[in-house]
C-alpha cells in the first residue's frame, strides 16, 4: 500500500507507465490532428469521407478494434458526425479531433451529433441512455440510468469497461430541442476511466451523465446546459473548464450518492472554471436564476472550487430538492458545496439564508483537493490516475 503522503506524487510516478494510451506525446498528438491523418503515428485509423479515411463513421472505426488491450488511435477528420456511437471495448482507446486549435475548445471542427431525449418514436419513455450521442460502458445495464434513490441495479458481475480513454478536440451535440425537454445526453460515461481534453458537450438537460463507476475527467473543455445538466453516480472532475449557463433549471449538478462497503468520494468536483450565462442575450433573463445543484438523493456531492459565478448563479446557491413533500437535502450527509468561489454569483448572505449550501474552508477542501484524491477504483482504492494525460494538464 501507497503511504498517504505519496498521494500527491503519483500522478508524476505513473504517468510514465507504459501499459497506458500515453504512448502519444503531445507533439506528436498535434502533428497528427493538425495535419489532417498525413502524419500520425503507425497504426492510426483515419475517420472521414476524404480518400484517406479508413472508415466513413466513428462507429465503424470502433467496431473493427480488436478485443484485446492494444492501444488504439481513432483521428477523425474535420467535419459533422451524424450518429450514436456505442463504445464497450475494456482495450485504451483515444479519439482525436482534427484541428489546427488543439488548445481552444471553441474552434473544434469535429462534432459527433445526434437529437434524441428519452423518449421513443411513439412518445413512450425509455432510459436516459438511449439519448446519447456517445454510450461509454462495458455493456447496457451498466449504461442504464434506472430511477429511485439508487438507480438502475446493474449486476454485481457486469465487467468494468475501458481503462483509459481518451478524447482531444471533439464536440458532442444533443440537438432533440433548443430547451429542456427531458433527458438529452451529449455523453454517457459508465465503469469506465476517459479523460476529455478541449471537448465540448452541449445540450440543454443532463448533457453530461457519469454514471455508476465511472470515472471522468475534463480539461479546459466547454459543457453546456440548462437542468441538471451534470448529473449521475460517479466521480467527475472538472478541470479549467467552462460551464455555459443555456437556460436555469433544476441545478447545474444533480448527484446520486451510494452506499459502499468502503469510503467513497463520488460525485462532482469543479476546479478553477468559469460558470457564465452562454451569451450576453440570454444573461439578463437568468440572473440569479440558475442553482449550482440540488440532491439527486441525499448523498449528493459536489463542490465548485476557485471558480468563477457570472450574477446567473442564484443567491443561495444550491437549492433543495423536494419531492411529495420530503426535501433531499440532509445537512450532514447531502454536500453541496463551495471553495473560493468569487464572482457577482458569490453572495455569502444568500448562501446562509438559503441554508444548504456550505463553503468550505481549506481544511475541508484538502480531503478532495486533487483528482488522486477522489477517483477510486471498484474496490474502493484511491489514487490510480495514470489514464489522465498530466503532461497536457501540466502544459497549462
Ligand atoms: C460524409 O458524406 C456523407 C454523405 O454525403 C454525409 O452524410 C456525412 O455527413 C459526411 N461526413 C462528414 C464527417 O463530413
Ligand atoms: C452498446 O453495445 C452493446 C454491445 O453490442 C449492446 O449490448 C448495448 O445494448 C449497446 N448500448 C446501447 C445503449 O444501445
Ligand atoms: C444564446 O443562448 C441561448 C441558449 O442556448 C440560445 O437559445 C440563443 O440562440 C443564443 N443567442 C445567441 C445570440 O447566440
Ligand atoms: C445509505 O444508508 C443509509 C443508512 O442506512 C440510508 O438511510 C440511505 O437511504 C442509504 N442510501 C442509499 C442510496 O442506499
Ligand atoms: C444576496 O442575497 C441576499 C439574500 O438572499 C439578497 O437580499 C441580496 O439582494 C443578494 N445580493 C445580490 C447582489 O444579489
Ligand atoms: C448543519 O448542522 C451544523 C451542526 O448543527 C450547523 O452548524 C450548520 O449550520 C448546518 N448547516 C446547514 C447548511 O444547515
Amino acid at each position: 500500500m501507497l503511504g498517504l503522503s505519496l498521494l500527491p506524487l503519483l500522478p508524476l510516478l505513473l504517468q510514465t507507465s507504459p501499459t497506458t494510451a500515453a504512448a502519444l506525446t503531445y507533439s506528436t498528438r498535434e502533428k497528427c490532428q493538425s495535419s489532417g491523418g498525413t502524419h500520425c503515428p503507425k497504426g492510426t485509423i483515419i475517420v472521414g469521407n476524404s480518400s484517406i479515411a479508413d472508415f466513413p463513421t466513428v462507429q465503424e472505426a470502433i467496431t473493427s478494434l480488436p478485443d484485446n488491450n492494444n492501444p488504439a488511435t481513432i483521428l477523425l477528420l474535420a467535419g459533422t458526425y451524424e450518429e450514436q456511437v456505442n463504445i464497450t471495448r475494456a482495450g485504451p482507446i483515444t479519439l482525436l479531433g482534427q484541428t489546427t486549435s488543439p488548445k481552444d475548445a471553441s474552434r473544434n471542427r469535429v462534432t459527433l451529433t445526434w437529437a434524441a431525449a428519452n423518449k421513443d418514436s411513439t412518445g413512450q419513455s425509455v432510459d436516459n441512455v438511449y439519448s446519447s450521442v456517445m454510450v461509454v460502458a462495458p455493456t447496457l445495464d451498466a449504461s442504464i440510468t434506472g430511477s429511485g434513490t439508487t438507480g438502475f441495479a446493474v449486476p454485481d458481475d457486469t465487467p468494468f469497461g475501458n481503462k483509459d480513454f481518451r478524447v482531444y478536440n471533439v464536440d458532442f451535440r444533443n440537438t432533440w430541442a433548443e430547451y429542456s425537454d427531458g433527458p438529452a445526453h451529449a455523453i454517457s460515461f459508465s465503469r469506465a476511466n476517459g479523460g476529455f481534453y478541449y471537448c465540448g458537450f452541449y445540450s440543454y438537460q443532463d448533457t453530461v451523465y457519469i454514471g455508476k463507476l465511472g470515472n471522468a475527467y475534463f480539461y479546459k473543455s466547454i459543457l453546456a446546459g440548462q437542468t441538471d445538466f451534470l448529473y449521475g453516480f460517479g466521480t467527475a472532475w472538472i478541470q479549467s473548464s467552462e460551464i455555459q449557463l443555456r437556460g436555469c433549471g433544476g441545478g447545474i449538478t444533480a448527484w446520486k450518492g451510494t452506499n459502499t462497503t468502503f469510503e467513497n468520494k463520488y460525485g462532482i468536483y469543479i476546479a478553477d472554471s468559469t460558470l457564465k450565462a452562454a451569451n450576453s442575450s440570454i444573461a439578463p433573463s437568468i440572473k440569479g436564476e440558475c442553482a449550482l445543484g440540488r440532491p439527486w438523493n441525499s448523498q449528493h456531492r459536489s463542490i465548485f472550487a476557485r471558480s468563477y459565478e457570472d450574477g446567473s448563479i442564484d443567491p443561495s446557491g444550491y437549492i433543495d430538492w423536494v419531492v411529495s413533500g420530503v426535501a433531499r437535502y440532509e445537512n450532514g450527509t447531502t454536500l453541496m458545496a463551495e471553495y473560493k468561489a468569487y464572482g457577482p454569483g458569490f453572495n455569502e448572505t444568500g448562501r446562509v439564508e438559503g441554508g444548504v449550501t456550505t463553503v468550505l474552508k481549506e481544511k475541508e477542501w484538502e480531503p478532495y483537493s486533487e483528482p488522486a484524491k477522489v477517483f477510486q477504483n471498484q474496490e474502493g482504492v484511491f489514487g490510480d490516475v495514470k489514464w489522465i494525460d498530466w503532461e497536457v494538464v501540466r502544459s497549462k
